[in-house]
């Protein structure tokens, strides 16, 4: 019987996916059948390897993605070595917290650039290519910060608020020609991201006495959803935000 969730032959593109949600998003993307390239600003081979070892097709493109002829190049390779674009999940970020009367315009523009402008060129560029083939699923990781404030994150809000409508725009004006875009907004996930701020104890409990099922988010609860987003099940779904926050933002 054919599954449904299948993405043989598929050629995902995921944004730092050395470590953390990319990478496990770049994992189960090809435990589904795709082949991925792997992208980041630090070594993604780790990542490869374990794609490989899944007997999938996998290389690693460096690219900092605030950075236009970076993404272009990330692109243009993986045209040239796959001949084609399915999948674009845009995921690399940064989250630098801090009081917003002492913060910087260094900060405030790094933030920006990389978690709001780079998911535009990543998008635009892999967008080319999919309109062509009239085709393709563009996964936007934003966060549970994209929907609700947070003090000392008004930069990381900012963008991850502009990528869920980054994702409606591109959903309206692509959409007629066969490719959709969603975001998913992630609630507290356990990565590097997350560490400092979960190892400080009265912060974690006060974190999880607001989360109804009473533990942290794993990256495996994200890619769950961004195969599903990625795969042809979802194929009527556009333009919406996937919220997998362990019912945080539902309970508030
Ligand atoms: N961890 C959480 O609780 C959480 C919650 C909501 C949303 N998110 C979002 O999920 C995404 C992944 O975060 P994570 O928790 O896995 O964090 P992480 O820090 O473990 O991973 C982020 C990855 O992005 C890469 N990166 C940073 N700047 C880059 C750039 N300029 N170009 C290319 N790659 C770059 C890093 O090298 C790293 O590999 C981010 O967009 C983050 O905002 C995370």
């Amino acid at each position: 019987m054919n599954n449904p969730f299948n993405l043989i032959n598929r050629i995902a593109v995921v944004t730092g996916s050395a470590r953390g949600i990319g990478q496990s998003i770049a994992i189960e993307l090809a435990k589904a059948g795709a082949n991925v390239v792997v992208s980041d600003i630090i070594s993604g081979n780790t990542t490869v390897s374990k794609i490989k070892k899944l007997k999938r097709k996998s290389f690693f493109i460096k690219t900092d993605v605030s950075k236009k002829e970076d993404v272009d190049n990330l692109i243009k390779e993986t045209i040239k070595r796959f001949k084609k674009i399915d999948i674009l999940v845009n995921n690399a970020g940064i989250f630098h917290p801090c009081p917003t009367h002492t913060s910087s315009e260094e900060e405030w523009n790094k933030t920006i650039e990389i978690n709001l402008k780079g998911y535009f060129l990543c998008a635009q560029a892999a967008g080319k290519y999919m309109l062509k083939r009239r085709k393709g699923s563009i996964i936007n990781i934003s966060s549970v910060a994209g929907l609700l404030g947070y003090a000392t994150a008004a930069s990381y809000c900012a963008s991850k608020g502009g990528i869920v409508l980054l994702t409606k725009s591109l959903a309206a004006e692509w959409g007629p020609q066969g490719i959709r875009i969603n975001s998913i907004c992630p609630g507290i996930i356990e990565t590097a991201m997350t560490k400092n701020l979960l190892k400080d104890k009265k912060t974690r409990l006060g974190m999880l006495a607001r989360i109804p099922l009473k533990r942290t988010g794993k990256p495996i609860d994200i890619a769950g959803a961004t195969v599903f987003l990625a795969s042809d099940v979802s194929s009527y779904i556009t333009g919406q935000e996937v919220v997998i926050d362990g019912g945080w933002t539902a309970s508030l």
